[in-house]
């Protein structure tokens, strides 16, 4: 509890009990804990109860940040005697926007802490593209690589999504079996032992070099991102850093003859959004989508932006200026997604700038997302992390020999 009035911090809980003990071995003290965060007001949990009732006596108010567990809505409608169905609209959009503030801006020891998370995330990435054979089951890559962070004394920062079947862009279905020449999505991150996240997608063919169609998406997809990440300066808006690698994206598929008709005006109807129907990025800490549960739209448009209701713009989670001490993502991907390219070749939608035809041998093709983390610095910005192998030949040195 943060006592504004009287410039306290205090901490609540119970410290372990001999029965507990038993079970899960001896266990820091609360004053030890408080100790180590610089709080030296420790009470028993009952105490916050008392306190809060003599707060809100003297007509204080109670600002608190949105629950994100059922338990802690049960012990929100005790202490702050609210029924649990109003407890997620009794949060003080006040103390949401001053934690937003405070975090969306990163410390360097918080950007080393991320730099350590990505480590583990390089180490990750290599070892999927060393391993991953025909004949292997895709969840045999993704038990190895589980297996490695944990060796790490680490957790993953989000499930990890590993398929041939990139065209579905949260896959966390890991069973089929890899075949010579499929190419497979890893999107996948880990936290260092401070929680920071990281958040990697890499894409590789499976024991023989990309083919002529992979490495031509491959590249399109490569070369949005990196004109995507030279891009990012303070000040820049992310909506636009969105719309560039959409540029990039379109010119591609273009020399591909999958897309037709001019670049600006296609991006602008939104006609690309059939291959990349999401958005380019979001910004991490923390949390993988940080700060999303305090609300995605406060964080990433704030005050100065608004959410576009087109399909594709509508899912871009970061609109805003960017600002040094950001840390944001850059993952551009194409994706050719059955039942999407059915349906808008069925209602013709943009066919002025879409190539149906030629679009109908490309359903099985999968998906490719390539993805870095990205510190906005003063004067431009730096990919965080040692660089993970992106680069065509680096990929198929690693994948396929
Ligand atoms: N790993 C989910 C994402 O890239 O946003
Ligand atoms: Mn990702
Ligand atoms: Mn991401």
């Amino acid at each position: 509890m943060i006592d504004i009035g009287s410039d306290t911090v205090s901490l609540f809980g119970n410290d372990a009990s001999l029965e507990e003990i038993v079970w899960i071995g001896p266990q820091p003290t609360l004053a030890e804990l408080g100790a180590r965060v610089g709080v030296t007001e420790c009470h028993p949990f009952s105490k916050l109860e008392v306190m809060i009732d003599e707060g809100t006596e003297i007509g204080r108010s109670v600002h608190f940040l949105p629950p994100n567990r059922a338990e802690t809505i049960l012990k929100a409608e005790k202490l702050l005697k609210i029924p649990s169905s109003d407890v997620e609209q009794c949060v003080s959009q006040e103390l949401i926007r001053a934690v937003i503030e405070q975090r969306l801006l990163k410390s360097d020891e918080e950007v080393a802490e991320i730099e350590k998370a990505l480590e583990i995330a390089a180490n990750m990435h290599i070892l999927a593209m060393r391993m991953s054979r025909p004949g292997m089951k895709e969840q045999e890559v993704v038990g190895a690589i589980d297996g490695l962070v944990s060796s790490q004394g680490s957790e993953l920062a989000f499930p990890i999504i590993f398929s041939k079947h990139g065209e579905v862009l949260h896959n966390h279905q890991h069973g089929n079996v890899l075949e010579e020449g499929d190419l497979v999505i890893l999107d996948a991150g880990a936290n260092s032992l401070t929680h920071y996240a990281s958040d990697i997608t890499r894409t590789f063919p499976i024991g023989v070099p990309f083919n002529d169609r992979q490495r031509q998406v491959y590249e399109t997809v490569l070369r949005a991102e990196m004109d995507g990440i030279a891009a990012i300066e303070p000040e820049t808006r992310f909506e636009d850093v969105h719309l560039l690698a959409c540029k990039r994206l379109t010119e591609g598929l273009q020399e591909m003859d999958l897309m037709k008709g001019d670049v600006e005006e296609s991006v602008a109807a939104g006609a690309h959004a059939l291959f990349f129907p999401h958005g380019l990025g979001h910004m991490m800490g923390l949390d993988v989508h940080d700060m999303e549960g305090l609300s995605e739209d406060l964080v990433g448009y704030g005050d100065e932006a608004e959410r576009n209701s087109q399909f594709g713009r509508s899912s871009l989670r970061l609109a805003r200026a960017l600002k040094p001490g950001f840390v944001v993502t850059v993952e551009p991907g194409l994706y050719f997604i059955p039942d999407l390219i059915d349906q808008w070749r069925e209602e013709n939608r943009h066919a002025e700038f879409i190539n149906y035809d030629q679009l109908e041998g490309w359903k099985d093709f999968g998906g490719v997302r390539i993805e870095d983390d990205v510190l906005v610095t003063a004067d431009g910005h730096r990919v965080l992390g040692e660089p993970i192998p992106k680069q065509i030949a680096e990929v198929e040195k690693l994948s396929s020999t």
